[in-house]
């Protein structure tokens, strides 16, 4: 694998909508550093199995991932929340994250050279993907919150969605990211943990800046 030198990685874990992709948008505007929300990966793979479930197998992911282009990770079909139960499921095949690791290896140590380094959210990246990230982040928020900032972003796509669903639903979700076998959310000990629950986005963004810009300026 090709590492490009002196790169900043960030690397953010975090349970479903606790605020992460929002924050790592904003930090990698800032820092000029390549974006990747590994969810969105894990979510395409699910959404194939809803579309296809005739042709889903390993061979089918394997040749879909090695096409697989960022732009297409922007498509809104995979926003849905039974795309997003479906990518929990799915999640935990080992053979399944196998290929879908070499996907994300490759963005977060070359990313494409008009960026200063690479940022990518999700379970298992402070741990499994980028172990020697520079900047590691575990964020989190309460539940009820987490649920009515998911619930919200869903009404725009689907209206007859209830907030006792999307609650119901990120419970499970949690329940099995966190206690599944293989690659498991966790916070590691080298993460920073911030909590977002009772943080505007523009108070977590300075909070994650100011220890970025402590250790990049010194
Ligand atoms: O982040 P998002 O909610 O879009 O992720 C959808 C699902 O994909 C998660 O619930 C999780 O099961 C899985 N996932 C994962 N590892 C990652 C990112 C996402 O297992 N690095």
């Amino acid at each position: 694998m090709i590492k490009r030198k002196n790169i900043i990685k960030i690397a953010i874990d975090s349970p479903a909508a606790a605020g992460a992709g929002t924050l790592a948008k904003a930090i990698s505007k800032h820092y000029n550093l390549f974006y990747l929300d590994t969810g969105k990966i894990y979510r395409m793979i699910a959404y194939l199995k809803i579309r296809f479930p005739e042709k889903f197998n390993q061979k089918f992911i394997k040749t879909k991932i090695k096409n697989l282009k960022v732009e297409d990770l922007t498509n809104k079909s995979l926003l849905s929340d039974e795309v997003g139960t479906e990518a929990s499921i799915i999640s935990k095949v080992k053979k399944t994250r196998k290929l879908v690791h070499s996907f994300q290896l490759n963005f977060a140590y070359n990313p494409p050279k008009k960026y200063k380094g690479s940022c990518l959210d999700g379970r298992d990246i402070t741990y499994n993907i980028i172990p020697d990230a520079d900047f590691k982040f575990y964020i989190t928020a309460n539940l009820k919150t987490r649920a009515i900032r998911r619930y919200k972003e869903l009404k725009v796509l689907n209206k007859k969605i209830s907030l006792q669903e999307v609650l119901k639903s990120i419970k499970k979700r949690d329940k099995s990211d966190f206690n599944r076998k293989v690659s498991p959310l966790k916070k590691t000990k080298d993460s920073v943990l911030l909590n977002t629950s009772k943080l505007t986005k523009r108070a977590c963004f300075l909070k994650i800046k100011k220890i970025i810009d402590k250790k990049i300026k010194t």
